[in-house]
């Protein structure tokens, strides 16, 4: 089977990428960085396509669809590129950035893979969402984009239903992963970026809707949903 990590070049994405590897797929792999994509490449034991570009651009969905024909098709389709900044001095173009990789970068992939799957009446797209998609943060554009991804998902899976055919749709909701981008302070059961692989690998085998890695992050989010704004403020 073949497999599409998009933002492979570090951190979860990568982990997913040897992982899938491991498992005997043949693996597609992208990013923006190709000298990273390269090293990524050769930790890879088997078959394995690269393709950079940056996912914000208008033709990254040419790039999307390049990648799959060079593959000779694919079956599942992760959508891991994301970015995600602390931003103490509130910074707009951060924010505008956030949303253009994690929302509309996000939109453009989904919207390749899903023609690309009903046009073959059968495939599976994975979402990296965010356990700060649950409620508003101080990175508002990070954790508004997430509950987008989250939402955005959900939609898909109903079209799909209505499109009538074998649609599988996985939302991944993490916790705090021990890559560059889990920073900051206060940051507690920081999971291995292989334990998380790991786990989404076996999330996206057993065709799951939504699960949380790693899975006691489920007991946050209950909390998250119940907190009242005057206690969730001061975390
Ligand atoms: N780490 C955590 O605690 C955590 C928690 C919850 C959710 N997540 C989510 O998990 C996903 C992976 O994050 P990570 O923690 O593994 O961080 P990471 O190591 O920074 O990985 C981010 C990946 O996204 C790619 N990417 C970023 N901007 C891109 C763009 N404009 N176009 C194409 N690719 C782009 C990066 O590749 P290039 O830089 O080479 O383009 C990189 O491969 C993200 O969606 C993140 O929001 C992470």
């Amino acid at each position: 089977m073949n497999v599409i990590i998009i933002g492979a070049t570090s951190g979860i994405g990568k982990a997913l990428a040897l992982k899938f590897s491991e498992e005997g797929f043949v693996v597609g792999i992208t990013g923006r960085r190709m000298n990273k994509l390269k090293e990524v490449q050769g930790q890879i034991k088997g078959k394995s396509y690269v393709k950079c570009f940056d996912v914000s651009v208008e033709d990254s969905d040419k790039a999307l669809l390049k990648l799959i024909k060079d593959m000779g098709g694919v079956d599942i389709i992760v959508i891991c590129a994301g970015v995600g900044y602390l931003n103490k001095k509130f910074d707009l173009k951060k924010e505008l950035e956030t949303i253009d990789v994690n929302s509309a970068g996000f939109v453009r992939m989904s919207n390749v893979a899903y023609h690309y799957f009903k046009k073959k009446r059968i495939g599976h797209i994975v979402g990296i969402s965010s356990i700060s998609s649950i409620r508003g943060s101080i990175s508002p554009s990070y954790s508004a984009t997430k509950a987008f991804v989250v939402n955005y998902l959900e939609g898909l899976r109903m079209r799909g239903y209505k499109d009538k055919f074998n649609l599988t749709v996985t939302d991944i909701c993490p916790g705090f992963v021990d890559t560059k981008m889990a920073k900051g302070e206060g940051l507690f059961w920081v999971a291995s970026k292989e334990k998380v692989a790991s786990q989404i690998f076996d999330a996206i085998r057993k065709k799951k809707k939504r699960v949380y890695v790693t899975k006691r992050w489920g007991l946050i989010a209950f909390l998250m949903k119940i907190l009242p704004f005057g206690i969730y403020k001061r975390m």
